[in-house]
């Protein structure tokens, strides 16, 4: 079959039909153009002695609808089909879409058998039901469109980080520090004595060596030379928990901002992160993100509009224990000062706060870690130490002020038998050592809350959690 281009060279060599993808073409006013696309078959259906196809590359949620000659005679053609297509891109006289596609060749590259194929066509198949094929749910329309939000919030995140003048830093995935001290730590095995010259000692590092929990530590090295820095990449948790809003591995972006002396300030950057990195997937993701708001979590984008235009809340620990207390009846887990926040606690106050993100400021000394600096000024002995919470999720960022005096973070890290390990962390306190502080935002976290999607498994492409690494 020859190309109508009159090249002369038959229509699967023609470099004239110009190879574009399905979002281009939908948005092409070059209508009249001999185009050639690869994809996959969404949808079939005959009429008279015409085929009408939907084809999806994953460059956007719309198809395009491709019309073919059924004396075509395509082989192989069905729902979930890989496709290689030329032909003449057209007006669409339909009002569903601008162009389509009227097709010369149809080149099925990869069958299909839709019997086995786990998705069926035209059916909407629930997230939960998708997420037991991770290697095959990329292919539904949902999980594509998770997967390009996805892609543009992180696009989004390290956006607003440089043009507000921080620096990425590539923090280690492997560390020997722990630095939430809440030993949920994914010890990195030695895999034998091959890589050690040492037969006595087979470990590779020498010392117990860790997949990070956080690059909190290795950032405020950084903060010691830089303005402000930021790191976002994966981090591990070998946390034992079934929850909706826990995984054992997962995104965070983490900000250290050095000569901040208030969490006001720190509380600032958290929020214009959010709605600056919200308002980026509104205007870029419009499409992908009505697909959720519309059809997955209905009521979403109202909720989405009233986190955007409202000041964030900010209350003490203190107050959010009186506001628990009031209404202790309602929870499972007490609620006296000096307990730890359990997630129905931290839905309760966002409900409270008018389902607007509320920060919880100044928590006890002892439920921080080592490095929350110690508000000394105050009754009861408090961290200036923040957490976000916000509607449907809870706990999205944690973060403080970090103890820059030498003194008295000599004493924690004494206290706890860590001022050997931390040495090197001493040091930074003795050279030069300057009021810093920082947070982290779980980035799998941020995406349930745009998009109120309610299980976190659903916004990583390949989840890992306690008892569960398929693929
Ligand atoms: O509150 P976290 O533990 O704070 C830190 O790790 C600090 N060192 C960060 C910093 O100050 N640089 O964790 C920060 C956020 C949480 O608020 C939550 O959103 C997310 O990370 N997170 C998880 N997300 C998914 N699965 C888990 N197991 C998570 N653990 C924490």
């Amino acid at each position: 079959r020859f190309c109508p281009c009159a090249t002369g060279r038959t229509q699967q060599y023609c470099t004239s039909a110009k190879n574009i993808s399905i979002r281009d073409a939908l948005t092409s006013l070059d209508t009249g153009s001999n185009i050639r696309i690869r994809g996959w078959v969404r949808s079939v259906r005959s009429q008279k002695n015409h085929l009408f196809l939907h084809v999806s590359d994953g460059s956007s949620l719309q198809p395009l609808q491709v019309i073919a000659n059924s004396d075509l005679n395509i082989r192989g053609l069905t729902f979930g089909c890989a496709v290689d297509i030329t032909g003449s891109l057209e007006k669409s006289p339909s009002q569903k879409q601008k162009v389509e596609l009227q097709a010369q060749r149809v080149e099925v590259v990869g069958e299909c058998d839709p019997v086995d194929f786990p998705f069926k066509i035209k059916e909407r198949h629930s997230l939960e039901y998708i997420r037991q094929f991770p290697h095959l749910r990329c292919r539904t329309n949902s999980f594509g469109s998770l997967l390009r939000i996805r892609s543009e919030a992180a696009a989004a995140i390290h956006s607003y980080f440089r043009d507000n003048g921080f620096v990425q830093i590539h923090t280690p995935i492997i560390t020997s520090n722990d630095c939430e001290g809440a030993g949920e730590l994914f010890q990195v095995e030695p895999s034998g004595n091959e890589h050690s010259s040492d037969k006595e000692n087979p470990h590779f590092f020498s010392v117990p060596a860790y997949l990070t929990v956080s690059g909190q530590l290795h950032l405020e090295v950084m903060a010691g030379a830089f303005p402000a820095v930021y790191t976002f990449g994966p981090t591990f948790r070998a946390e034992n928990s079934q929850s909706r809003r826990h995984l054992a591995e997962f995104y965070m972006a983490e900000a250290e901002i050095s000569f901040i002396e208030s969490l006001e300030d720190l509380m600032k950057v958290m929020e214009d992160l959010f709605k600056t990195s919200t308002e980026h997937l509104l205007s870029q993701c419009a499409e992908d993100m009505g697909l959720f708001h519309k059809f997955i979590s209905p009521g979403q984008r109202e909720k989405v509009d009233l986190m955007l235009k409202s000041s964030f809340n900010v209350i003490s620990y203190t107050e959010a224990i009186d506001i628990l207390s009031r209404n202790s009846e309602q929870f499972t887990f007490k609620t006296e000062w000096g307990c730890d926040l359990q997630t129905e606690h931290e839905k309760f106050l966002v409900k409270h706060c008018g389902n607007v993100p509320v920060f919880v400021t100044d928590y006890p000394y002892d439920l921080k870690p080592f490095y929350a600096r110690d508000n000394q000024d105050q009754p009861r002995h408090t961290a200036a130490a923040v957490d976000l919470l916000v509607p449907g999720v809870g706990e999205l960022c944690g973060g403080s002020l970090r103890e820059e005096r030498l003194e008295l973070l000599k004493t924690r890290l004494a206290r706890a038998g860590l001022e050997d390990t931390y040495a090197w962390y001493l040091q930074l306190r003795q050279f030069g050592s300057v009021p810093h502080g920082g947070f982290g935002m779980g980035f799998e976290r941020y995406l349930q809350c745009v998009l109120g999607v309610k299980n976190i498994k659903d916004t990583i492409p390949f989840a890992r959690s306690s008892r569960s690494c398929l693929l």
